[in-house]
């Protein structure tokens, strides 16, 4: 699907309607009354049904991704026109547009900022109508990093601007592919992004493997939403869940993509597979049994590390930098 967005030049600094500019924070009296400041951006902005919201310019907002129609309903008392994300998860293009809005489709990943994908982002930025909402998964490490970098190579904002955009939103230093992303971002001129061909999609093509962590994620969620509550404990339910989490370990083993991974990542594959397999048993046991799933507390933590170390090794580490660190 082709986003018809028009090519054309930063049309000046977005109308953030007045009463909205009350919730940017700091710029709230006492008295309630909004005091309007100029250049108060880089700045949190307190919402309620979006999370990390950072005013980054005042032609752009970055943030988490929007879950429901609340999240959509608010980004459109934000004002904003245009949505981008930078997430693997396929945008909710259809829910977008019932209130107005459009996508544009950008994904990264956590090792860094392509030469092309930092191109292409300052064009989005550029191009298409504003104020845009920059959403990534959290809010917190690679939308805040693209914004920064974006609007850092439009000459927006400063780079000590851009590296408080990544203290407000808490991006993880770990992922030194995006703090160096923002650190070696440079103005990008204003003919090279005219001469750039480049296509705005709203939903763009993502790597195999980032799109089966999409189903991985949602899957564990929802695993630990349910089987981490005492109150309304389940086994059944929560074995039920822990089987479609293997299922999802094993699709991703069948990838062409991970055929190609070092023997390591194939390991650490295995290993949750094989977690999530006694997990399973131990929820249907404790079922049967009626006692409370103690022994799956050890399971859940096991595969919380699983995640973490397999991302350590091979997505959290800087564009370039050839497999696992050492
Ligand atoms: C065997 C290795 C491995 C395991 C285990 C693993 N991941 Fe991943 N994960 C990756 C790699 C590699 C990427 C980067 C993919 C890319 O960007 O192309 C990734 C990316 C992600 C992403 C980002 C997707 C996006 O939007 O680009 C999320 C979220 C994620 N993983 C969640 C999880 C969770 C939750 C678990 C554990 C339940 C987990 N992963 C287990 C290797 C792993």
């Amino acid at each position: 699907m082709v986003a018809s967005i028009p090519r054309g030049r930063l049309d000046g600094p977005a109308v953030i309607p007045l009463c909205l500019c009350l919730i940017a924070v700091g710029l709230l009296s006492d008295s309630g009354i909004c005091i309007q400041q100029p250049n108060a951006a880089p700045a949190k902005v307190s919402t309620s049904n979006l999370k990390n919201v950072i005013q980054v310019h005042d032609s752009l907002f970055s943030g988490a991704l929007p879950e429901n129609e609340a999240s959509f309903a608010e980004l459109k008392r934000l004002g904003v026109k245009t949505i981008m994300s930078v997430d693997g998860m396929i945008p909710n293009v259809a829910l977008a547009k019932q209130y107005g809005m459009r996508y544009v489709h950008l994904p990264l990943g956590y090792d860094g900022i392509s030469k092309q994908r930092a191109l292409e982002i300052a064009f989005a930025i550029r191009s298409i109508p504003k104020p845009i909402y920059l959403h990534c998964h959290h809010g917190k490490h690679r939308g805040a990093a693209a914004a920064a970098s974006g609007c850092l190579s439009l000459g927006l904002i400063s780079p000590e601007e851009a590296n408080r955009v990544l203290n407000l939103a808490g991006t993880n230093p770990g992922f030194r592919g995006l703090y160096d992303a923002v650190n070696n971002a440079s103005r990008i001129p204003d003919a090279e992004l005219d001469a750039s061909q480049i296509t705005l999609l709203e939903i763009s093509p993502v790597p195999a493997i980032a799109e089966s962590m999409t189903a991985i994620d949602a899957t564990w969620e929802a695993l630990k939403r349910e089987c981490e509550s005492k109150s309304d404990f389940n086994p059944i339910r929560c074995a039920n869940q822990s089987l479609l989490l293997r299922e999802h370990y094993v699709e991703l083993g069948r990838l062409q993509e991970v055929q190609r991974m070092p023997l390591e990542f194939h390991r650490l594959r295995e290993k949750g597979e094989s977690i999530l397999a006694r997990m399973e048993t131990q929820f249907r046991r404790s079922a049967e049994e009626a006692v409370p799933a103690d022994s799956t507390r050890a399971g859940m933590i096991a595969i919380e590390s699983n995640c973490k170390e397999c991302h350590t090794l091979f997505r959290d580490v800087p564009k370039g930098a050839s497999g696992p660190k050492p």
